[in-house]
């Protein structure tokens, strides 16, 4: 089997952070989605990997070269010229797979306990064409849907429904085998101008191919909204193997679920797990709450952070009131004004969401 993982897209949602950035170098827990997607193929016991990639193709082509991830597998960059769909991205990837069965994994998508168990079943079922995953989701309109029939069968797939006939999603975990190019070649890009792959499937159930479903009891995140990262960011944190590999002062205290990586300091502050702190960053006379992903090269000084996730270069001090659910981008500089006139002053991207908190509010 060989593995298609897209890579491409534009991100709209997760702006201003993929203004300049692939959304899925983003970091959850630490590590870019895009390698743990990589590595969850892997561990399925792929080696063919090919990825799709888009106008942030040499930001993903560099990444993946250097991860280490590229020495060890068969991986292949697959050029796309426009995000024209995922059933676009498969039909081009058409030399790369041949006729061989494969799983599709979008690049931002996260799951729990990964996707063995599920490479297995398609394996063993060659009479499967297509297998599918689903998840019961609360508001299934942002998602792709599935109607099952009363005998578990899939009746009809649809995109981003008004009123969904289930609540079963589609997550972002496709298995296929060849006939989906014909399927692909049979349809007419949707009215958002792409091919989509729900409607190649549906193609499939209309002409009799089997298409199996799965339903996905753990969680599962797309990660391409900023709570969604957050979200993801927590659930990994909550099940990694943690350890201490950086520094720790006699004045901290670190909880057991704390990863301090290579080169990273802990001075004088509090780290309650789970918790991640990057390479060569600093945390100095601050506390660092539950559920918070700092990255690598980073300060963090006499400032308390929870639930927040820090990317690379960042530095924030001196900040007199706790930060929580924040998504923080690269090279961010905050610190309080303590020169007159005594004012916020920011520098915020196009798109930037901020909450500042009324003092008044809290004083009264
Ligand atoms: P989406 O999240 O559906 O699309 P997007 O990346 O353009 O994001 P947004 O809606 O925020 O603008 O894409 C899912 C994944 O598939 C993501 O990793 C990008 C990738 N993709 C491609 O590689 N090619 C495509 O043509 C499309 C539509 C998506």
């Amino acid at each position: 089997m060989r593995g298609l993982i897209l890579s491409g897209g534009k991100g709209t949602r997760l702006r201003p952070l993929t203004y300049t950035n692939a959304k899925q170098l983003i970091p959850v827990a630490n590590k870019p989605v895009l390698f743990r997607v990589i590595e969850a193929i892997r561990d399925a016991g792929i080696t063919d990997i090919g990825i799709v990639i888009g106008d942030t193709g040499e930001q993903v082509r560099s990444a993946v070269i250097e991860s280490g991830l590229y020495d060890a597998l068969n991986i292949q960059f697959i050029e796309q010229e426009a995000p024209l769909g995922l059933a676009h991205a498969v039909k081009i990837s058409r030399d790369f797979l041949g006729d061989e069965r494969f799983v599709m994994f979008l690049g931002d998508n996260v799951i729990q306990g990964g996707i063995s168990p599920l490479i297995r079943d398609f394996d063993n079922h060659p009479e499967w064409n297509c297998q599918i995953v689903l998840k019961a989701v609360q508001d299934a309109r942002q998602y792709g849907v599935a109607k099952l029939a009363p005998n578990g069968q899939v009746e009809y797939l649809v995109e981003k429904p008004a009123e969904p006939p289930s609540n079963l999603a589609l997550v972002g975990i496709y298995m296929f085998d060849h006939h989906i190019f014909t399927a692909i070649d049979n349809i007419q890009p949707s009215a958002r101008g792409e091919l989509e792959i729900t409607h190649a499937i549906q193609w499939l159930i209309d002409n009799g191919y089997v298409v199996h479903s799965h339903e996905h009891k753990g969680w599962w995140i797309d990660t391409g909204k900023a709570p969604d990262m957050l979200e993801a960011n927590s659930h990994v944190l909550d099940e990694l193997n943690h350890v201490i590999l950086g520094t720790v002062d006699e004045r901290s205290q670190v909880d057991s679920r704390v990863t301090i990586e290579e080169g990273a300091q802990i001075i004088n502050s509090v780290i309650r797990g789970p918790a991640i702190i990057g390479k060569n960053t600093r945390i100095v006379n601050s506390y660092v709450g539950p559920y918070t992903s700092i990255y690598h090269h980073c300060t963090i000084e006499d400032t308390e952070l929870e639930r927040c996730v820090v990317l690379e270069h960042s530095s924030i001090r001196r900040i007199p009131y706790r930060l929580q659910d924040s998504l923080i981008g690269r090279h961010v500089d905050m610190d309080i004004a303590d020169r007159r006139p005594l004012s916020n002053k920011l520098t915020l991207g196009d798109y930037s969401k901020v909450r500042l908190l009324d003092l008044k509010v809290i004083i009264e």
